[in-house]
């Protein structure tokens, strides 16, 4: 069965086509990070106008790049929620719209629970997985250079840390569609944190790769910065830890907590920018395995898998891999950012267990949770 993923919910518009939920035939990502990065983050009224001009382009881009006509199309899945609303009306529009004129069944994804299914993304179309592919435009799959192993799929019960810029949270997934939330973050989310503390260290947007990218030439331990102490067991919190870094570059640069976030990136040099960089991934991230590690022997996770933007981080993945006893394969980066192959492979699963939604009724829930 060959599903066409759309995908719309935040600044990426995207299309894919998958087969069999893990088949991998085409994967086009067209970002706005340039367009928003001069606003130091997403602009929801220019998201969608954006959204609104490529839409079409890429899903017809998705299609010829597998080689593949709308007659071998079996069906469409689309996020529906959550997301900025203006970005997923522009999505599921375009999924309604096609629905309708060439009569394929239409499946309601939920954006972050398909995060996971980045990770069943096994076989690509000819065999070779490439680990980093770029993140725009369409993915050369058929030429790509870099083989790795292939992925084996994730075995229930897995655990999942979904972890993006509006969501850090634990899953236990025992089946598709059968999972249960076992924390989230009670303040910001971790990429939110990375995106705000790049913000307060002068580091351009998103913040996540520019820190990482920093913190390599930085000392983890330079300084001490807090983890919280929540009661929820496998809840997180990074607000604070937000605000300890602002704390800790207030001090370090002579001024008092009363001097502006924004004037400060200019008073750090680019070791103590490095060496904050590095501390602040290090706490953030020890902050998450702590919490997948405790939840892992807790639940007798059978896999472990890591989801959403900030999987795509190189540290997360060696900590966690170190603490862990047993073998994670890591999606590609770029399976891990917003893109429209996760929302086909998971629409495969979801027709397995539920009817389409009609067309005319699917609307769009910009805050929707993972709770049941
Ligand atoms: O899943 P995603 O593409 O969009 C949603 O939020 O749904 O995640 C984007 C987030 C941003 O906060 C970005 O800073 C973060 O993922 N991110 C990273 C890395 N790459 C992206 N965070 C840490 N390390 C990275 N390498
Ligand atoms: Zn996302």
């Amino acid at each position: 069965m060959k599903i066409l993923g759309i995908e719309s919910s935040c600044d990426e518009t995207a299309a894919a086509v998958v087969q069999d939920g893990r088949l991998l035939l085409s994967s086009v990502v067209n970002s706005q990070i340039d367009i928003h990065a001069v606003y130091g983050g997403v602009v929801p009224e220019v998201a969608a106008r954006s959204h609104i001009e490529v839409i079409n382009p890429v899903i017809n881009q998705a299609l010829s790049d597998a080689k593949l006509t709308w007659d071998d199309i079996d069906a469409i899945a689309v996020s529906y929620a959550p997301g900025l609303i203006g970005s997923l009306l522009v999505g599921t529009l375009a999924a309604r719209t096609l629905a309708i004129l060439k009569n394929k069944p239409l499946y309601p994804i939920h954006h972050v629970e398909s995060h996971v299914y980045a990770n069943f993304l096994t076989e690509t179309a000819n065999g070779i997985w490439n680990m980093e592919y770029g993140n725009s435009g369409s993915v050369p799959i058929a030429n790509s250079q870099i083989p790795i192993a292939t992925p084996s799929v994730p075995i229930f019960p897995v655990l999942a840390l979904i972890v993006s810029g509006g969501h850090s949270q634990l899953v236990l997934f025992r089946d598709h569609g059968d999972y249960e939330l076992l924390g989230q973050t009670q303040d910001d989310a971790v990429g939110e944190a990375f995106d705000k503390v790049a913000k307060i260290l002068g580091l351009a947007y998103p913040g996540g790769p520019s820190i990482s990218r920093a913190a390599l030439n930085g000392s983890p331990t330079k300084y001490k910065l807090p983890k919280s102490k929540l009661s929820g067991k496998y809840d997180f919190s990074f607000s604070g830890l937000k605000t300890a870094v602002l704390r800790a570059v207030q001090h370090e640069t002579g001024v008092d907590f009363t001097f502006p976030s924004t004037g400060l990136a200019q008073r750090l040099n680019d070791v103590q920018r490095a060496d904050f960089a590095a501390s602040f991934q290090r706490t953030a991230i020890e902050t998450l395995v702590d919490k997948t590690e405790r939840a892992f022997y807790d639940f007798d996770a059978k896999s472990v898998v890591i989801a959403g933007g900030v999987a795509a981080n190189a540290e997360l993945r060696r900590i966690l891999s170190q603490r862990i006893p047993i073998h994670i394969d890591y999606a590609p980066s770029d399976l891990c950012t917003d893109n429209a192959a996760m929302v086909a492979s998971m629409g495969y699963y979801y027709s397995l267990k539920n009817q389409p939604i009609n067309p005319y009724e699917l609307e769009v829930v910009p805050s929707l949770s993972m709770s049941k």
